[in-house]
């Protein structure tokens, strides 16, 4: 049984546009992409999603980001996809990512680091439940 993760593309890659290129390398990797959607985060949407770091220092403006724009929430599957992915998007932070990997591609800063990838598949389920109806989910 293939694995699934939640993939994000962050409102900065969205502003800059190159979801089609990221799309593209996602999908060269071999991820398939069961579901897909445009959606602007409120506030408390955004403040939900990342709830885990809500005492970090960088909660408000991570929040302030996430619901500065458009993001292109991505259900995608491939086997071992959770590991595969991070391995695809590259460090947290751009200038410590590895070459050719989506943040170091399109990544800005620490913070606006162009795409989120899911952690766990603990945490990819609750992800994936966050943003989509099992309905949506294609294929
Ligand atoms: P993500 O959840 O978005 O896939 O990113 P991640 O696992 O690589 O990093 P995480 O520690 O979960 O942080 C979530 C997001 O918060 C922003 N951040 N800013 N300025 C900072 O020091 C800082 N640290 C984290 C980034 O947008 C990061 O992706
Ligand atoms: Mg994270």
């Amino acid at each position: 049984m293939p694995e699934r993760t939640l993939a994000i593309i962050k409102p900065d890659a969205v502003a800059a546009g190159v979801v089609g290129e990221i799309i593209a390398q996602i999908q060269q990797a071999g991820f398939r992409i069961r579901a897909m959607k445009l959606v602007r985060l409120s506030a408390e949407q955004a403040g939900a999603f990342y709830a885990v770091h809500r005492e970090r220092p960088f909660y408000a403006e991570l929040v302030r980001f996430m619901s500065s724009g458009p993001v292109v929430p991505m259900v995608l599957e491939k086997d071992n996809a959770v590991a595969d992915f991070r391995a695809l998007i590259g460090a947290t932070d751009p200038a410590e990512a590895a070459e050719g990997t989506i943040r170091k591609r399109f990544g800005r800063s620490k913070g606006e680091n162009a795409i989120h990838g899911s952690d766990s598949p603990e945490n990819a389920r609750v992800e994936i439940a966050f943003f989509f109806a099992e309905s949506e989910l294609v294929g």
